[in-house]
């Protein structure tokens, strides 16, 4: 095992033992390559690098309470990679091939996966599918390139379940309205940047998007869902330019399971001063919830209206839910829901 602090992980890049790496050319996939160096030579020409042609997934690996390691829901993943690469106009591997190469990267890694009794670490995964011919004209990549990357990480802000201060972004979005929001591709990314650095010199850890359409609805946070609960229900956006986040449809399935009400719909931003608590949602967050949310005019404006959740730390509902879900990843909940994928 790595000699790693298991306790200090942030999200943040460790060098892991390998990275894996395929190339759709010609019609298929290229054999599988493993290299130990995280450097890889593609032409300065390609795709990626001109035309952001590039759509990623995150998901985690657990070292189980039985010493079992699992992953939570990739096939879900693999259909999602899929979903973006349309989008991109690129060949994207199987759900068969995409499950079996999360597999052997944990294999290969097994150093860098955390312990199960390490609280909130998990070795994180990245595929990646970026288009590597060289080419100029603007038009999807004949070629792709596949990539398994990992890391072992903690928590994505401060400690797991520190609650957090986010900042709507009114004058900002981070996709258009029939844009490419609902996909998981490195430009929205890119797109979210300027408005989280602003955020970041004010002091909030994320920033909370409206729908770009109207600005009159809550759509989501720059890496993560947004969820409220209201009483007894658990209620989260419905938009058309938001991810849909594999932990947010999980929780959505606790919820009823644990006897919520569960309602996805458009959220007013009004409504956001009857919630009794809010947080994000989504794999690297977790859940994290939300302690003071800010609203302004425009993100540099000193006029605010603020809404506050709780006392700073996380909310019973909140907290229960992410009990359950951490519950079921980590081998503590049977997993009734078939999400479980085994690695033995
Ligand atoms: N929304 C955005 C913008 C994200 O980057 C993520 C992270 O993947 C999510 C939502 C949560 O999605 P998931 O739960 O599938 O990780
Ligand atoms: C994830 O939660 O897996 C994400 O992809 C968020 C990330 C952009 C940090």
């Amino acid at each position: 095992m790595a000699n790693i602090d298991w306790s200090k992980l942030t999200f943040s890049y460790t060098k892991t033992n390998t990275i894996l790496t395929t190339t759709f050319r010609n019609g298929e996939w290229s054999p599988v390559e493993s290299h130990t160096d995280d450097y890889i030579k593609v032409s300065t020409y390609c795709g990626a690098f001109h035309y952001a042609i590039e759509c990623f997934e995150g998901l985690k690996a657990f070292r189980g309470k039985d010493g079992r390691i699992r992953l939570f829901r990739p096939e879900e993943n693999a259909k999602r990679l899929q979903r973006s690469a349309k989008f991109l106009g690129i060949e994207a591997p199987s759900v068969e091939m995409f499950v079996d190469l999360c597999k052997r990267a944990v294999m290969e890694n097994i150093d860098f996966l955390p312990p199960y009794e390490a609280t909130g670490a998990s070795l994180y995964l990245r595929p990646t599918l970026i288009g590597t011919n060289p080419q100029l004209g603007v038009q999807s990549s004949k070629e792709s390139t596949f990539m398994l990357l990992c890391s072992p990480v903690g928590a994505y802000v401060g400690g797991a379940l520190d609650a957090v201060d986010v900042v709507i972004a009114r004058n900002y979005d981070r996709a258009a309205p029939n844009g490419s929001g609902s996909f998981k591709v490195g430009g929205n990314y890119a797109c979210s940047l300027y408005s989280l650095n602003v955020a970041h010199e004010l002091g909030y850890k994320a920033v909370l998007y409206l729908d770009p359409a109207t600005k009159t609805h809550i759509d989501e946070f720059n890496s993560s869902n947004f969820f409220a609960i209201k009483g007894n229900t658990y209620i989260t956006p419905k938009s058309d330019s938001i991810l849909p986040s594999i932990t947010n449809m999980s929780l959505e399935t606790v919820a009823a399971h644990l006897g919520m009400e569960v309602e996805r719909r458009p959220v007013p931003v009004e409504e956001l001063s009857t919630f009794d608590e809010v947080g994000e949602c989504g794999t690297a967050v977790v859940i994290t919830p939300v302690h003071k949310l800010v609203d302004k005019p425009f993100l540099e404006s000193d006029e605010e209206t603020v809404y506050l959740y709780g006392d700073g730390k996380c909310g019973p509902k909140s907290l229960e839910l992410y009990n359950f879900i951490t519950g079921l990843q980590k081998g503590e909940i049977e997993d009734t829901f078939g999400w479980i994928e085994y690695i033995d």
